[in-house]
């Protein structure tokens, strides 16, 4: 059986094809796809529309209040004549955070909100990992942290590899930030009684405070200071985690540091 793609006046049609040998000659079988990924798109767009629409009020909250803030410190602005150099240039660095802090959010959630119209495919989960290691040792963050690896060959996975790179990528930065840029993370992939594929990612950081272990996931949810953090890189990856069928949790690890557990359903075999 062959996938085809082709362009068509109507747009792209997605065929299977699949050739059955006879006695004499062969029997050739297509089927046109087009609908079915159609449909297959749309539900995709739409499960992650309602995720972000779950998001949506706390999305207003937190873009609501440093607008307020750019507000009220404009009005200050301009209801002042002559404004001392120290004074404006406070109020400048107050509106320029404010600004960064709105077009984190929303650069964040442009990202997650964008739907490829890709097929999912079957890849070694290692692939996602790799391609975000070596994003993450370019930031400034990863410079300075060691990583230490064991991978599986058979950690097969049915999915979007660059939507499950930014899972790796967000939770290598979280280790990074915890850990103050030294420190080693260790990931190991492996698979499990041939139906999950385990991966789990820990730091050699200070861990996570038991009160704030189960709010972390939460969009917004942030331990960070103010501008440093939005909160919404854990909502991010539960959210496609679970578009994968899979599941995330976390941790403390002993003696130090934060364990998270991604396991998504294996993918070599099923349809
Ligand atoms: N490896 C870790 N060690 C300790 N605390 C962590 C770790 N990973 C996450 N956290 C805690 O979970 C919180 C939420 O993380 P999340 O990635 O969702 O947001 P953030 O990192 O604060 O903001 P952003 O991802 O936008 O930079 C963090 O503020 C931090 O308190
Ligand atoms: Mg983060």
């Amino acid at each position: 059986t062959v996938e085809v793609v082709r362009e068509t006046p109507g747009g792209k049609a997605h065929e299977r094809v699949r050739v059955h040998p006879l006695k004499t000659g062969a029997c050739i079988i297509v089927v046109d796809e087009s609908r079915l990924r159609e449909l297959e798109l749309a539900h995709r767009q739409m499960g992650r529309l309602a995720s972000m629409g779950f998001m949506l009020a706390s999305v207003c909250h937190e873009v609501a209040n440093p607008l307020a803030t750019l507000q009220s410190t404009l009005q200050v602005l301009q209801s002042q004549s002559h404004i001392p150099p120290a004074a404006l240039q406070n109020a400048l660095a107050k509106l320029s955070g404010n600004v960064g802090r709105v077009l984190a959010i929303t650069r964040r959630l442009n990202a997650f909100s964008r739907v490829d119209d890709k097929s999912p495919m079957r890849f070694n989960v290692d692939f996602a990992i790799d391609e975000a290691l070596a994003f993450f040792r370019q930031e400034r963050w990863g410079v300075n942290v060691l990583t230490e690896r064991r991978s599986d060959p058979e950690g097969i996975v049915l999915g979007y590899p660059g939507r499950l790179q930014q899972v790796f990528f967000n939770i290598f930065m979280n280790a990074a930030q915890a850990m103050q840029g030294r420190g080693t993370i260790i990931v190991v992939t492996r698979l499990v009684a041939q139906r999950s594929v385990e991966v789990t990612i820990t730091d050699t950081g200070p861990g996570i405070a038991p009160e704030d272990l189960p709010r972390v996931f939460e969009a917004f949810f942030s331990t960070k200071v103010a501008g440093e953090g939005t909160g919404l890189g854990l909502a991010i990856c539960y959210e496609i985690v679970h578009e994968h069928g899979g599941e995330i949790r976390v941790e403390n690890a002993s003696p130090r540091g934060a364990c998270f557990i991604i396991s998504l359903p294996f993918g070599a075999g099923s349809v």
